[in-house]
């Protein structure tokens, strides 16, 4: 396709099966995580460009966008996937982890969108995408730092949305389910902690997610989208009745010993 595209936590799961997919597609791909080995790896196999970052750092990401805007030009699409943290219950998470939390998703996401923001308005055009979690439709017990991030990520698309209005550019989000991934192996206490209520809606592996994403950007750049589809009938369920899919998510999730 020949955008310009740049996919935040790129270094592996989501993140570089999106990488992968955009680039056989066709799109210039420029990769943003930390670890530099694994971006320097994937770039050469894929044909695209590394730029280690710590997307918490908020000088450095504004650094590094310059420099991305300088050497290829600006983005036609962003792509907020980075993520991290455990699954913790308010007593278990410290004040330091709490900020942690959110730094990264939800400042990262602001960090990279604003990093990118001023010339792709004087453009007019381009998609804001951001890779959300159903915690941020649903919120579960023992996740109470990590749901508040994946709130504020939503907070911010939406609001986002609302702000660019009539600029030419587009807000669009991706919350798939479980998504088979590194995530779990660095969080292996969290798995647990997933409320029993999600068999009935499925995982998806890695390249399911990133065949979604390439589908949202062609035909739904502006819309918050949920998969798999049996997710997609339920989380707007969360909006209308938030109260009784709450309860749901309560009865078949984590209790305290
Ligand atoms: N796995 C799931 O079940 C699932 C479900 C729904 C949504 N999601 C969301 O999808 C996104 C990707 O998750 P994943 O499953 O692919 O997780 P993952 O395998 O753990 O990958 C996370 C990515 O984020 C990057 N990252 C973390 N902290 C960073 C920082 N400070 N600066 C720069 N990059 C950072 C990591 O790179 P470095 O470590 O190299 O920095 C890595 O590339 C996350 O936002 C996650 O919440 C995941």
């Amino acid at each position: 396709m020949d955008r310009l595209v740049v996919v935040t936590g790129a270094s592996g799961g989501i993140g570089a099966a999106i990488a992968q997919r955009l680039a056989a597609d066709g799109d210039r791909v420029v990769m943003l995580a930390r670890r530099a080995d694994r971006l320097h790896e994937l770039a050469e196999r894929i044909g695209g460009h590394a730029h280690p970052v710590d997307l918490a750092v908020g000088d450095d990401v504004s650094r590094v966008c310059a420099e991305i805007v300088a050497t290829h030009g600006v983005p036609d699409v962003v792509i907020n996937n980075a993520g991290a943290g455990r699954f913790t219950s308010i007593e278990e998470t410290s004040n330091r982890e709490a900020a942690e939390q959110m730094a990264v998703p939800y400042l990262a996401t602001f960090h990279v969108t604003r990093g990118f923001i001023e010339p792709m308005l004087a453009r007019g055009s381009g998609t804001i995408f951001a890779i959300n979690s159903p915690v941020a439709v649903v919120p579960w017990p023992g996740a109470v730092g990590y749901a508040a991030a994946r709130f504020a990520v939503r907070g911010f698309t939406e609001a986002l949305r609302q702000d660019l209005w009539g600029t030419g550019l587009q807000v669009g989000s991706l919350s798939p389910t479980r998504v088979h991934s590194d995530y779990f192996e660095a969080n292996p206490d969290s798995v647990q902690r997933v409320p029993r209520v999600e068999a009935l809606v499925g995982k998806m592996t890695v390249e399911q997610v990133a065949d979604t994403v390439a589908h949202c950007l062609q035909y739904r750049p502006d819309k918050d989208t949920y998969a798999p589809w049996r997710w997609a009938l339920i989380a707007p369920w969360a909006r209308v009745f938030p109260s009784a899919v709450a309860a749901l998510y309560r009865a078949t999730g984590h209790r305290r010993r």
